[in-house]
């Protein structure tokens, strides 16, 4: 049994945020730790890599989420000077405030960063979404996911064959606990207060009659660098979901990048149809809201892949891999690489009736953070107790 207050002498949580992903992931994590008695202290760091209203602001007032306590404004750059700037730049945060430990989320450019900083100047380093693998190095989030795992002293994992790779890779048992999935917690917290479909277009300044198809309407995101940053790969994905579009209307949250990426290559007549609505980034509850009553969803995101097979909605993943497996395997997601043909015939599947049903994975109950607040709590007591145990025999 803890006690109600949390020991003198034993620092705070940091908690790392960067990007749009990060958020919907920390925000259940920090309601947690508030809850659980003894409350666990956090401090809120922000990179700032994600900053715009769109990617950024919205999400914040979306999810509930306290103002950061410290911003580190790292903003863009390449993937060497995004991860630099923030190493520069969190080391003093640590400095300064001697946390407890540092609790990193998924797998940006941030969580490595920040990772990094920790192990150098050993303050353990917490990480939540631990252990997924696409087993494909090309992909930066893997780079970010391996070697943050490496260097965490305590992994959570959303599934169990999570465990399994870090076994692989030589990670102890210890180290390691099943949790579930904090992407679904916000979801279910949020669920009620999403944005109506029609409510949202209607904002964007779109007409919502669109969505009104006997065939229900699709949600596209994509994003990837590998999908959307070369022309080759990117005009016969547009392509396909011009084609789409005459099965079924699309409604288009573009990244940034898509926009800037579409525009710079001249492909932004293959979307100027009425069936396909192209919208910014959106609010996490109007995403919700999207989601929730789609007919399928197209996009190449990890945290959609998950939010689909929560809700029981088609997913047509334009990916040749995915970290999360269980969303293939018991869920709604189905990967059809970046080949046009697959991804028609995927839709046909769908529109015929004969898509995927799907169940929601163990531990997705929406309460995956109290499981966190209450693990770590116990962990980190431990931890500072350990000195004073050893003394005294
Ligand atoms: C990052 C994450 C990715 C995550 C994605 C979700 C890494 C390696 N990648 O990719 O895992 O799925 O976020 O969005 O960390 N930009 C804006 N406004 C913003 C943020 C970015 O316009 O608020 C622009 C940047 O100028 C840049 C582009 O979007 O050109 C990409 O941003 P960046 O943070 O580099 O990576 P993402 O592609 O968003």
């Amino acid at each position: 049994m803890l006690n109600e207050e949390w020991p003198a002498g034993l620092g705070p949580v940091i908690c790392v945020v960067g990007a749009r992903p990060n958020f919907m992931k920390m925000a259940p994590i920090l309601r947690a730790f508030r809850a659980h008695r003894p409350a666990l202290p956090t401090l809120l760091v922000h990179t700032g890599q994600h900053y715009d209203r769109d990617m950024n602001d919205r999400l914040f007032v979306d999810l509930r989420l306290p103002h950061p306590d410290i911003n580190l404004e790292v903003g863009s750059g390449t993937h060497a000077v995004q991860t630099a700037e923030v190493m520069r730049r969190f080391e003093p945060v640590l400095d300064a405030h001697r946390p407890s430990c540092v609790l990193v989320v998924g797998d940006v450019n941030s969580t490595l960063a920040c990772a990094l900083v920790c192990v150098k100047k050993e303050v353990p380093v917490v990480h939540v979404e631990a252990g997924l693998r696409s087993h494909d190095r090309l992909m930066p989030e893997e780079i970010n996911r391996v070697l943050t795992d490496q260097i965490g002293d305590r992994l959570y994992t959303t599934e169990r064959s999570a465990h399994a790779n870090l076994a692989r890779e030589g990670i102890a048992d210890e180290r390691i606990c099943f949790v579930g999935n904090v992407m679904i917690d916000s979801l279910l917290a949020n669920r009620e207060c999403a944005v109506p479909a029609t409510r949202t277009l209607q904002l964007a300044g779109a007409d919502p009659a669109v969505l009104d198809h006997p065939q229900g309407y699709a949600v596209v995101t994509l994003h990837r660098p590998s999908n959307v940053d070369h022309v080759d790969r990117l005009r016969p994905l547009l392509r396909a979901l011009r084609e789409v579009s005459e099965k079924l209307p699309l409604v288009f949250a573009m990244h940034p990048r898509t926009r800037a990426n579409v525009e710079r290559s001249g492909l932004s007549d293959l979307l100027a149809t009425q069936r396909i609505v192209l919208l910014p980034p959106q609010g996490y509850l109007e995403m919700l809201g999207l989601l929730s009553s789609a007919r399928l969803v197209l996009s190449d995101s990890g945290g959609l892949q998950e939010e689909t097979t929560a809700l029981g909605v088609p997913c047509l993943t334009i990916r040749e891999n995915t970290e999360r497996p269980i969303t293939v395997e018991q869920g709604t997601n189905t990967l059809v690489g970046c080949d046009p043909s697959a991804i028609r015939r995927g839709v046909d599947e769908i529109l015929s009736g004969s898509g995927k049903i799907g169940r929601v994975p163990e531990f997705w109950d929406g309460r995956a953070a109290e499981r966190i607040a209450a693990d770590l709590a116990v962990w980190l007591i431990a931890r500072h107790l350990q000195p004073a145990v050893n003394a005294s025999s």
